[in-house]
């Protein structure tokens, strides 16, 4: 899986009923298909057939807490199978398609994440792309036995300490160190080991990875952070970048600032690609996209538009009238990522 050509690449983020919160209501849905093998088989070898560059799990670790209570159970929730595990079996499956999943540098060790990504890039015959978060929903730090979730400030801090320790496991071996010479009874050769043996503030891992260097060397990293902090760790050690724009001049900007950054960070910028989302709503017709779309609309219940914003932003919002601008003075709580930013500007718009 390369980004170093100007071609335009394809992602599917795959998600069981679509993108849209009212897809699982849709008659022709099968909501349980988040938990099964073959949905996901033939998604993927359907998004190989159409040459797209990879498919891409997203991960949370925590159900999203619903802000308000009358919505509980009635939002799909981010409840899926876990990426790697779904990813390993659809390398099983297919043969060209880049196969990325998201893991949080949050609530992870990063030998758990080198391990993971190059077990996977093994398995797939170099397929493996990891999608560097720090944890987008607060909720997961419940699960980890964290009062609270950390500052946006102190994940990135975190985050770029665990990519260099990601790197330096899978960069623990060259890539002809493991000889398996029989004769000798040589398995590898220890001149081509090189421990990471780290010591930072936030990891100590001595190294080396206990597998043979993963077949692309490092895996591809994707990340998808839109803050100063985001952009900043992207461009010093991803390979792609995810995006979510909502206007060709935003989504330009963007292009020019990562591409900037990364020149700076001494990389080449077409060693990183930039992928803004978009979900398509697609018919043989416009008039057909639009029904689909209004199917879309009227399977889906304003209050868990309302319960996600709310979410996002921290703050229930239910108390403000829903046809009214947003008040100038909303209570602003600290949010979890950039995200609410983005949403709050196009509120404004
Ligand atoms: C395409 C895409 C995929 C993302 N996948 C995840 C994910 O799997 N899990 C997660 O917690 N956040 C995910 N995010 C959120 C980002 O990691 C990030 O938090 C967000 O874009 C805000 O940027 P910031 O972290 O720089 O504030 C995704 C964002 C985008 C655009």
């Amino acid at each position: 899986m390369s980004t170093r050509n100007r071609q335009m690449h394809f992602g599917l983020l795959m998600t069981a009923n679509g993108s849209h919160f009212g897809g699982w209501r849709l008659p022709q849905a099968d909501p349980a298909a988040s938990f099964r093998l073959q949905h996901y088989v033939e998604m993927t070898r359907e998004a190989e057939r159409g040459c797209f560059d990879l498919v891409f799990m997203a991960d949370t670790l925590a159900l999203v807490p619903t802000q308000l209570p009358a919505t509980l159970g009635h939002a799909p929730p981010i409840a899926h199978l876990e990426p790697l595990t779904l990813l390993s079996a659809l390398s099983a499956v297919t043969t060209h398609i880049g196969l990325a999943g998201s893991a949080t540098t949050t609530y992870n060790h990063p030998y758990q994440v080198a391990r993971l990504f190059a077990s996977l890039d093994h398995l797939s015959g170099g397929r493996a792309g990891w999608n560097l978060i720090t944890s987008g929903n607060p909720a997961e730090a419940w699960n980890f036995g964290f009062e609270r979730h950390p500052d946006h400030a102190d994940r990135y801090d975190r985050a770029r300490e665990f990519a260099e320790v990601v790197f330096g496991l899978w960069d623990s071996w060259t890539d002809d160190a493991f000889v398996f010479d029989k004769a000798r009874g040589q398995y590898f050769e220890p001149a081509r080991m090189r421990a990471p043996n780290h010591q930072g503030k936030h990891f100590r891992v001595k190294g080396p990875l206990n597998m043979a260097r993963p077949p692309q060397g490092r895996p591809v990293v994707a990340q998808a952070g839109s803050s100063e902090a985001g952009r900043a760790l992207a461009a010093a050690t991803a390979d792609i970048v995810f995006t979510a724009q909502q206007n060709l001049k935003g989504a330009r900007d963007f292009y020019a600032d990562m591409k900037a950054r990364t020149a700076a960070c001494g990389r080449d910028p077409a060693s990183i690609a930039v992928l803004p989302g978009v979900a398509p709503i697609i018919g043989d017709t416009d008039a057909e996209a639009q029904r689909r779309y209004q199917a879309l609309q009227d399977a889906f219940d304003p209050l868990i538009g309302l319960d996600a914003l709310s979410a996002e932003f921290g703050i229930d919002l239910s108390a403000y009238p829903l046809d009214a601008p947003l008040p100038e003075d909303l209570p602003t709580s600290p949010r979890a990522t950039s995200r609410g930013d983005l949403m709050l500007e196009q509120m404004r718009a």
